[in-house]
């Protein structure tokens, strides 16, 4: 079976406007709402709240204020503001300094100055305070321009940065070297996006093999990588590889999201393993939820039994 398949449902999925209202009135209402397990909450509290959990089990944390693809210059600049003022909230809360990012929340498909002013209104204050974020990668529409975008605040000297690159796209090993030739901080995942076989691996096989590839390519010539994924197999070779080359285990982290995999979080953090969860939350959380729906077919499953939890079961 095509790898693709249950992402390109919940992709249709995703695309209606129907659908999401349904799922924002359903998704999080009741304590057992479908998306509760994936976001920490729409408000900056219960953000807060998740991300003391987190840190209370020894795990380290990236928040991400969810929101993506914004049609305005209004919606750009207020998705800046909400993070200069999570920046305080963290900042007052003693919750670590660590935040993630989408570039079309911030205005890139406005105008890219907006988009890069925006950013800069971030770094500067997350840099005086010594915080570290790090852009998310979108579809391929948005690649090169988040690496333009990317590159244009390196050359400005902003170094609490990072990016995120998926090994599903054949061009991903390029990108790898080039990033790595500027002492950037990568974070390697799978993919989340539905891509054509012109540009992507389709089938998981080829996904993993280029994974593994990478995530060596990291490990030997990359500045703190970070190897994001569930996927026990390629964690279990990344471990291999480090300890082979005897890297220590400073030198690169893991990463998961946020309700996935929390025993496998627990015993990396047990092994002495850096791992760093990404606490995703706010109101706009439906497309990041369909996501994670769509990465496991099971989660159809779990999204009727709450559905129907929510109204009351069959009748
Ligand atoms: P895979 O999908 O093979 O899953 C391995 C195992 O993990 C599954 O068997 C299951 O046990 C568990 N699992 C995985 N997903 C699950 C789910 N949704 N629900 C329940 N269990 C699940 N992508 C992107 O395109 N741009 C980005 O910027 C990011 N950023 C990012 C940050 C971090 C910290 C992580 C961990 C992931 C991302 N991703 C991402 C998402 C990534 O591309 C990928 O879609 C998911 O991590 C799922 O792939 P896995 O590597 O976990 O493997």
């Amino acid at each position: 079976m095509l790898y693709a398949a249950p992402k390109a449902f919940f992709y249709l999925l995703s695309r209606s406007r129907h659908v999401k209202r349904l799922a924002t009135r359903y998704g999080l209402s009741a304590k057992d709402g479908f998306a509760r397990r994936f976001i920490a909450g729409e408000t900056i509290e219960e953000a807060v709240a998740a991300a003391r959990a987190v840190q209370a089990r020894g795990l380290h944390l990236t928040l991400d204020h969810l929101g993506e693809s914004v049609r305005t210059s209004e919606a750009a600049t207020a998705a800046t503001r909400e993070y200069l003022r999570l920046i305080d909230v963290i900042v007052a809360g003693g919750i670590e300094r660590n935040l993630s990012i989408k570039l079309t929340q911030l205005g890139l498909d406005v105008d890219r100055a907006t988009c890069v002013d925006n950013m800069r209104r971030i770094l500067d204050p997350a840099g005086r305070h010594g915080f570290f974020v790090r852009l998310d990668m979108e579809s391929s529409a948005y690649t090169d321009v988040t690496l333009e975008v990317f590159e244009t605040l390196w050359q400005l000297e902003h170094r609490n940065v990072g990016l995120a690159l998926q090994a599903s796209l054949h061009r991903t090993e390029n990108d790898v070297r080039r990033l790595n030739a500027l002492g950037a901080s990568v974070r390697l995942v799978k993919g989340a996006y539905r891509e054509p076989a012109s540009i992507a691996h389709v089938r998981r096989a080829g996904v993993d093999e280029a994974f593994r590839r990478l995530a060596r390519l990291l490990l030997d010539e990359g500045t703190l990588p970070a190897i994001a994924t569930h996927d026990e197999a390629l964690i279990d070779a990344t471990r291999a590889y480090a300890s082979a080359a005897g890297l220590p285990r400073d030198r690169f982290e893991f990463e998961m999201l946020y309700g996935i995999r929390r025993d496998l979080q627990a015993s990396l953090t047990g092994e002495g393993y850096r791992m760093r969860v990404y606490v995703p939350f706010g109101r706009e959380w439906f497309p990041y939820v369909m996501r994670r729906l769509g990465e496991r077919p099971a989660n159809l499953r779990f999204v009727i039994q709450s559905l129907l939890a929510d109204r009351g079961g069959w009748r």
